[in-house]
Parts: C-alpha cells; sequence; structure tokens
C-alpha cells in the first residue's frame, strides 16, 4: 500500500529554501533544548531522590558562572534566530521593482486571477519560471487570504483594500492554492492550482489564450462610458487633476497632508472621492460606491498606472479622445 501523506511542501521560489532553513533551525534549536531539560529532570530526579524518610537536602551556594552560561547562550541564540528571521520577513516584503504586476480577487469561494495581458482565469493561475510576479491582492466580500504553500507565500485578501506579495518560481510544475482564513461554507473547498511553466511556455499560453483587450485598455474604455473622461481632461482648465504619471507619486491634499497614491489611495478616490481631497481642487466627484466591481476597479486602476507609463498626453485608447 502506497500512503501518500505530503508532510513538507515542495519548495518552488526563491524564498522557499530560506524560509525552511530558519525553520529547521528553529526546530533543531527546539529539539536540543527540549531533550537537554526534559533529559536533566529526569537524571536529577533520579539522581538526588530522597532515600531515606528523614533524609535533608542541603541548600546549594549559587553559582554565577553557570546562571550567566545557561541564560547568555539562549539569548545569543534567540538574537540571531531573531536577525535572521526579520532579514528574510523583510525580503518576503520587498516586491522587486522589475516585478510583473498580477491582481488576485477573492470571492466566496473561488480565486480570480488577472494577467497584465488582459487574461483573467479562475482557479488556476498560469505563471512564468524564473521572473519575479507581483501579487496585488483584494476580496470582494469577506477577508480570504491566499496561501501558495510550495512558494511559502501567504497573504491576506481583505475587501476594500489591496495587499500585495510577490514570488519567484523557481520549479515547473503545479503547485497547491489554499484559502488560508475561515470565509464561510465551503472555506476548504477554496482551492486552487498554480501552474509554473517555462517562460516561452507561458508566453505560447499567453498568445493561445489571447482576451480581447488588455486590462489597461479595458479601463480606458471604462473611464469613457463612466465618463470620468468629461472631468479628468487633460487640459489646464479640468475640474478634477490630471491622472497621468500619479500613480505611485506624492500627492498634496487640501489639508495639508501628502499621501502616495498607492492602488488603495486610487481605489478609495474612486469609491469614496471625498476622502482625500487632492490640493485646489473641490469635492465634485460623486461615489462609484456599488457601482463597479472589483475587477472594473482594477481595470481603472491598471488604465490610471499606464497612463503614467507612456508618459503620453492622451487617452491611451485614441477613440475615447472628443
Ligand atoms: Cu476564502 Cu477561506
Amino acid at each position: 500500500m502506497n500512503f501518500d501523506i505530503p508532510l513538507f511542501p515542495e519548495s518552488a521560489s526563491s524564498l522557499a529554501s530560506q524560509v525552511d532553513n530558519i525553520y529547521f533551525f528553529a526546530l533543531g534549536v527546539s529539539v536540543v533544548f527540549s531533550v537537554l531539560i526534559a533529559g536533566t529532570i529526569f537524571f536529577f530526579a533520579s539522581r538526588y531522590k530522597r532515600r531515606r524518610v528523614d533524609e535533608m537536602g542541603t541548600p546549594e551556594q549559587t553559582n554565577m558562572m553557570l546562571e550567566l552560561t545557561w541564560s547568555v547562550i539562549p539569548l545569543l541564540i534567540m538574537l540571531f534566530m531573531f536577525a535572521w528571521g526579520t532579514k528574510v520577513y523583510l525580503e518576503s516584503y520587498r516586491v522587486p521593482r522589475d516585478a510583473d504586476q498580477y491582481y488576485v480577487v477573492g470571492k466566496r469561494w473561488m480565486w480570480k486571477f488577472q494577467h497584465p495581458e488582459g487574461n483573467r482565469e479562475i482557479n488556476t493561475f498560469h505563471v512564468p519560471k524564473g521572473r519575479p510576479i507581483e501579487l496585488i491582492i483584494t476580496s470582494e466580500d469577506v477577508i480570504h487570504s491566499l496561501f501558495i504553500p510550495a512558494f511559502r507565500m501567504k497573504r491576506d485578501a481583505v475587501p476594500g483594500r489591496y495587499n500585495t506579495a510577490w514570488f519567484e518560481a523557481t520549479k515547473t510544475g503545479t503547485y497547491d492554492i489554499f484559502c488560508a482564513e475561515y470565509c464561510g461554507t465551503e472555506h476548504s473547498l477554496m482551492v486552487g492550482k498554480v501552474i509554473v511553466m517555462e517562460p516561452y511556455e507561458y508566453d505560447d499560453w499567453l498568445q493561445g489564450n489571447k482576451p480581447e483587450q488588455s486590462l489597461a485598455s479595458s479601463g480606458a474604455e471604462l473611464f469613457e462610458a463612466k465618463a470620468c473622461h468629461t472631468c479628468h481632461r487633460l487640459d489646464s482648465n479640468a475640474r478634477a487633476p490630471i491622472l497621468a504619471n500619479i500613480a505611485g507619486k506624492p500627492r498634496l491634499l487640501q489639508n495639508g497632508k501628502t499621501v502616495d497614491a498607492t492602488d488603495t489611495y486610487l481605489r478609495e478616490s474612486i469609491m469614496n472621492p471625498k476622502a482625500k481631497i487632492v490640493a485646489g481642487y473641490q469635492p465634485i466627484m460623486p461615489t462609484f460606491q456599488g457601482q463597479l466591481t472589483e475587477e472594473q476597479l482594477l481595470e481603472l486602476i491598471s488604465y490610471i498606472k499606464n497612463l503614467g507609463a507612456d508618459q503620453a498626453q492622451t487617452p491611451a485608447d485614441p477613440a475615447a479622445e472628443g
């Protein structure tokens, strides 16, 4: 009989072996000290047990060197683990600059993935090997958590905000995706597969499943359909801020504060425009709460971010002008 119980997930990302090394080091330290302490307890219990009913113990002198040794050595080990863990933790949160941006939306009970080229997938996620991939993760209902054990990557999907995570797959293959936050009846069925392909295979796959348009050009259409372009025009008399080149940059607000135009900021400015008013403008924009799906929001945000990329003073879709 062949019981295939996966005790340990595969290592398939650049971070996986680093996380494993910390894990096994911590496990090793725990085992050594557990054996040492438990062994000492049993040894002393048998060696120094009372042998006669009237036997009295003699008080021991404190041994300063001994006390210091068993305090300082564990302290040094702990500090070493803290520094090591912090280094890897920071690395897992610092997204490489050249990473491609993919969007993930959690929904009861499925995972939706959007490729920058516009491809959409549900519960299956094709990615190229050897390229850093940034995930911008949100939820359209409750809190979920995207967990890919083979990449040692887990990040919450929280409604109303974008969390980022990244990975670089190092091995082709198919790996599990789980939801790691209890989200209702079918939480345990909220699973999927990430399929790591060689870059040329991935490019073939993209071509073979070519969507009608990219995420940003869907956003450009939506920008026009929702009449955003009537106020967010590109001339200086526009009633609303020019959106080209703002993504990721600091914005000066009416109240004198400065915020960075992150994805979460852009989302808030669409759903709750009065929350942060840009200096020099009136709070005249209506809310789009309830009028846009999470996917449409991602399209708009992708469009706004791409307005900076081409440096153009014209909308990405020339037909939108008029
Ligand atoms: Cu989604 Cu648990």
